[in-house]
């Protein structure tokens, strides 16, 4: 691994709470991965921001009858709570709508501009005669060109992950007043996306840490033929185009948006000391996203990095996983068929989330499911009765039969021999897959090595107090040291919890991921005072969630 690595997360639209779905595909796996790497004493730099430009969140400031500003600064701080709640650890979290953000997008389109990749064309644009506005976006809903799904707004659709435009979506109608709009003309700024399409086929074949089969489906569509992309719109709220005479226009929200992973991670740096972008243009650079935003991040974020000569590094990594069904059910705020993350943390502790939703979220496109069931047993299961189980019976064991003070090997047998191989394996198993972003997997790496201990310790029966015992303990005691290091990313405030009744000094988070396979604790080391890491998932307080949900589709 390199010394310096950037994370950023698809930031949030600024315009309604965090729910689950966002959850699964970016916030976690790309914290998880960041503190893995803090503890591998890589440089981290992780930002987030959120999303403040665009139609909608003008439409709903106008709804509720406040400035966009007032709105945006509302759930930028809502969102950050929330973030933290969930124990995301986020380096730094900004605004797409800061003046570094601003300046930098304008940078951009200034350098694009001077490269010949924009160029202005009139264009018919649907327009409300009732509402008097141009419809850009999600102004309209209609039907999708490519594959004739119904209700999908212009900008692109849910179900095929096309992106196209007012002027191609079939049967357009206004989504303030439901009316069929006329078409009316406009000047418009388009990138000649086209005109880089070898470019970027050549930067996606030659990137061979990106997964294959999303790759694959770009590279298709570049081969079908990419579409110069309308950089342009004609609303009050976004970056202002930096030219005199487009003075009532602003850029789209997707020119913007992805340069506040640039801005606020340099931001963040040059605040701390450092420089930002040499330290940007050193780094391992891991874009963490959803599926439905691939089209931006393989094809609208690079070829706007390749279009001003790559002064900025393009991603090494752009992880990509699905969808979070809840229930078996799509998610929807409308009919209350979600989940919103604070009002999940009120019930149960984060760490539970956290929990269940690696264990179900493989490094791929496959969608997922939330299932309260499956989370009770889960919870009860794997985290409670296999992982908790171990910690609880060899601490408190040690303890009882022991004053506390863990006792010194003796020789060790077969058994013993092959626990302690366990040990010294776990840093090997673990670590490539958590490099590899095989989150899951390394998960249950975690939990076969605390099966294997619970059978070590089952079978060695310490409460004879046979020969043999004293080793037992002392490896048993060792291994959920190595188990604390380890759970670390995915559980962090369980996992400092494990390392105060280990006795051990300082914070869990400053243990280095090398060290999981070293025996630390020796003879004659105190442990600290236990207590139950978790407490069961009651199958009534289940019932209960599943009772709150509305009506799903
Ligand atoms: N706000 C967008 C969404 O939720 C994601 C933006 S990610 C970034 O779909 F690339 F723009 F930053
Ligand atoms: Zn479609």
């Amino acid at each position: 691994m390199t010394k310096n690595i950037i994370i950023t997360s698809a930031l949030p639209y600024a315009n309604g709470e965090i729910h689950l779905g966002h959850i699964v595909s970016t916030y976690l796996p790309a914290d998880i991965f960041a503190r893995f790497c803090r503890s591998n004493n890589i440089n981290v730099v992780f930002t987030c921001a959120t999303d403040d430009f665009g139609t909608p969140i003008l439409l709903q400031s106008e709804k509720e009858k406040t400035t966009p500003d007032k709105y945006i600064d509302f759930w930028n701080k809502r969102d950050l709570e929330d973030f933290t709640k969930l124990g995301i650890s986020f380096d730094f979290f900004h605004k797409t709508s800061s003046t570094e953000n601003i300046k930098l997008t304008q940078y951009f389109f200034q350098k694009i501009l001077e490269n010949n990749l924009i160029y202005k064309k009139e264009i018919s644009q649907l327009y409300c005669k009732q509402d008097n506005k141009y419809l850009p976006d999600r102004y309209v809903l209609g039907t999708c060109p490519y594959c004739n799904e119904n209700d999908q707004y212009s900008d692109g659709c849910e179900k095929c992950g096309r992106v196209f435009t007012d002027r191609e979506i079939l049967k357009p109608r206004c989504a303030i007043c439901n009316k069929t709009p006329k078409l009316k003309t406009s000047m418009h700024y388009f990138f000649k996306l086209s005109l880089l399409s070898s470019k970027l086929k050549t930067w996606l074949t030659n990137n061979s840490n990106l997964q294959n089969d999303v790759k694959n489906y770009v590279i298709k569509w570049i081969d079908d033929g990419l579409n110069d992309w309308d950089i342009t719109r004609d609303i009050k709220w976004g970056v202002p185009i930096p030219l005199e005479e487009a003075k009532n226009k602003v850029l789209y929200g997707w020119f913007d948006n992805h340069l506040a992973y640039i801005s606020s991670a340099i931001k963040f740096l040059n605040d701390n000391g450092k420089d930002g972008k040499t330290f940007w243009n050193e780094s391992d650079i891991y874009h963490f996203i959803g599926k439905d935003i691939v089209y931006h991040h393989y094809l609208f974020l690079p070829a706007m990095r390749l279009g001003i000569e790559e002064e900025y590094k393009l991603p090494n990594y752009i992880p990509t996983r699905g969808h979070l069904t809840l229930q078996a059910k799509k998610i929807s705020k409308s009919r209350n068929w979600y989940i919103g993350l604070k009002d999940f943390l009120r019930i149960f502790p984060a760490d539970y989330l956290r929990f269940y939703l690696v264990s179900i979220n493989p490094y791929s496109q496959d969608d997922l499911n939330f299932d309260w069931d499956e989370f009770a047993t889960k919870i009860n299961s794997e985290l409670i009765g296999n992982f908790g189980n171990l910690v609880n019976r060899a601490l408190g064991f040690t303890i009882k039969a022991f004053d506390g003070v863990v006792p010194g090997p003796e020789e060790f047998d077969d058994m013993d021999k092959e626990s302690e191989k366990k040990i010294k394996e776990l840093v090997l198993d673990m670590g490539k897959l958590m490099e590899q972003n095989h989150l899951d997997r390394a998960l249950k790496k975690i939990l076969q090595f605390s099966t294997h201990f619970n059978q070590y310790f089952q079978h060695k029966e310490p409460w004879k107090k046979g020969p043999g015992t004293n080793s037992c303990v002392y490896l048993s005691v060792n291994a959920v040291r190595s188990l604390a290091v380890a759970i670390y990313p995915f559980l962090p405030k369980s996992s400092q919890k494990i390392w105060l009744q280990l006795g051990m000094d300082g914070n869990v988070s400053a243990q280095s991921f090398d060290e999981i396979s070293n025996i630390v604790i020796k003879r004659g080391h105190r442990l600290g005072e236990i207590s139950p890491l978790f407490e069961k998932v009651e199958e009534s307080v289940i019932e209960e969630q599943k009772t709150k949900l509305g009506t799903g589709i």
